[in-house]
């Protein structure tokens, strides 16, 4: 057996898809389990530049198998579209590189309605959501209105399950968000043929998932987002609507816990957020802004300016525990080239009394103020550096900082965006 989860430990944009690309090229499979187009996740090869949303970071390895896993929510066009971009661009060749669970819950078009609309209602205490229909997708799922891959291919059945969802959501769509109801003899059509485009694709992945684990493939699970939006353990309610830590790599996968060997965290160097809520670290100064400018912090899905802050650890332990990790992966150290002294977050005071864990309230979260500890910066670029003994002193004492701090190793160092510029610390299987 050897398994690998991937996870983010911060608000998302750690640099999952960079990691997950550079480790495919030690793995067999890859695996979407959980989230769906909210996520955006940047690979960089030789000079190209692809942004996947849906499709699994493994995608530009063409003896790769992708897996998207019954957690995650899809959106058909946005999935077929992804496909025909990766197609154009001559990545993607054979259809056979990518299976799609028939127990993966769709988005449909009510969804993102809804989700807009809510967001729209909800003006000075937004979420600050992507607006792609997550939440009101994973809603479905949990009351059993959903729609599902396989109800796709099963063109009658599916008109009388899209007839009975739109007799609630068009009541929502017309008499709360005043917007214009929809047919539903034109949205199953529409889905029909969705299903049709897709159906190659379509199939019961976890029964490919537990040969292929059995048979001894090599098989990364890549999360989309971070563990502090966490439906359960992130900073609620500005959060996602599905469970992002390593755990659920089991169910939305569809393999048993006792398959997950390894889970390796993505640690950007520094803390960023998209959307609303706490961030304690937030520096709202010209120093924030030149990390944005340095670090290229806008958002790959909605190309929102990402708000930037110190490293902040209480975060990063609380993902430490919560996932398990027995790596971390530290992305985009060379962004912090210059800036001197760096600081990290070691943790919080409330009230004159000092903690180290992430509280559950979220007014509170929202007035801890945050210990640092103060470590010197570098000047020297690190962009060609391939090894650790080539970083300089102070970037190896902020990795070995971490390390302290966290008790994980560092196994990973990322110096910037492309595949290459990575200093592989340890073997990820
Ligand atoms: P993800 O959602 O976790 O996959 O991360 P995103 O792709 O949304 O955002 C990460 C951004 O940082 C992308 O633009 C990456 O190309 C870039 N990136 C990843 N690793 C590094 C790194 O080590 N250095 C620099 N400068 N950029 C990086
Ligand atoms: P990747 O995989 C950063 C944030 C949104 C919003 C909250 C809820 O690229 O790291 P949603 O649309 O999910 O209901 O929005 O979650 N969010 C992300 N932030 N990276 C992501 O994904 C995100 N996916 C959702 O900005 O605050
Ligand atoms: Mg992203």
């Amino acid at each position: 057996m050897s398994t690998l989860v991937v996870v983010g430990t911060q608000w998302g944009d750690e640099g999952k898809g960079k990691i997950v690309d550079l480790l495919t090229g030690r793995a067999e499979v890859v695996v979407r389990f959980q989230g769906g187009n909210n996520a955006g996740h940047t690979l960089k090869v030789s000079g190209e530049q692809v942004i996947v949303h849906l499709i699994p970071s493994g995608i530009l390895y063409p003896e790769t198998l992708n897996i998207i896993g019954n957690g995650v929510v899809i959106d058909p066009s946005v999935l077929l579209e992804e496909k025909n971009e990766l197609r154009s661009r001559g990545h993607f060749p054979k259809d056979s590189q990518l299976l799609i669970s028939d127990r993966a819950h769709v988005i449909m078009p009510y969804h993102k309605i809804i989700d807009q609309g809510r967001e729209d209602l909800l003006a000075g205490k937004k979420i600050g959501t992507t607006g792609r229909g997550i939440g009101p997708a994973y809603e479905d799922k949990a009351s059993r209105m959903g729609i599902r891959m396989g109800d796709l291919l099963r063109p009658e059945s599916l008109r009388t399950k899209i007839t009975a969802s739109l007799e609630e959501k068009n009541f929502l769509i017309q008499h709360r968000f005043g917007k214009t109801p929809l047919d539903a003899n034109e949205v199953t059509d529409q889905y029909v043929m969705f299903g049709r485009q897709l159906e190659p694709h379509i199939t019961d992945t976890s029964q490919v998932l537990y040969s292929r684990i059995n048979g001894g493939s090599k098989v990364l699970f890549e999360g989309a987002q971070g563990t502090l939006l966490d439906i359960d353990h992130g900073t609620y309610p500005f959060v996602t609507s599905s469970n992002v830590v390593s755990g659920n790599a089991s169910c939305g996968a569809g393999v048993s816990p006792t398959s997950i060997e390894r889970v390796w965290g993505v640690v950007k160097a520094y803390s960023t957020r998209v959307g609303e809520g706490g961030f304690p670290t937030e520096l709202k100064n010209s120093l924030g802004e030149e990390i944005r400018a340095k670090g290229a912090e806008y958002g790959a899905t909605t190309g929102r300016p990402r708000r930037c802050g110190w490293l902040d650890m209480v975060i990063v332990n609380h993902s430490v525990r919560l996932n398990g990790l027995t790596g971390i992966a530290l992305t985009k150290m060379d962004v912090l080239t210059g800036i001197s002294p760096i600081l990290v977050c070691t943790g919080y005071e409330i009230d004159g009394t000092f903690i180290d864990r992430v509280p559950a309230n979220v007014e509170d979260f929202e007035r801890v103020i945050p210990r640092y500890r103060e470590l010197k910066g570098w000047n020297e670029p690190l962009e060609q550096c391939r090894s650790f003994d080539d970083l300089p002193k102070n970037a190896r004492d902020y990795v070995e900082t971490i390390e302290h701090l966290s008790g994980v190793p560092v196994t990973l160092v990322s110096v910037g965006p492309s595949r290459d510029q990575s200093i592989l610390r340890q073997s990820p299987f």
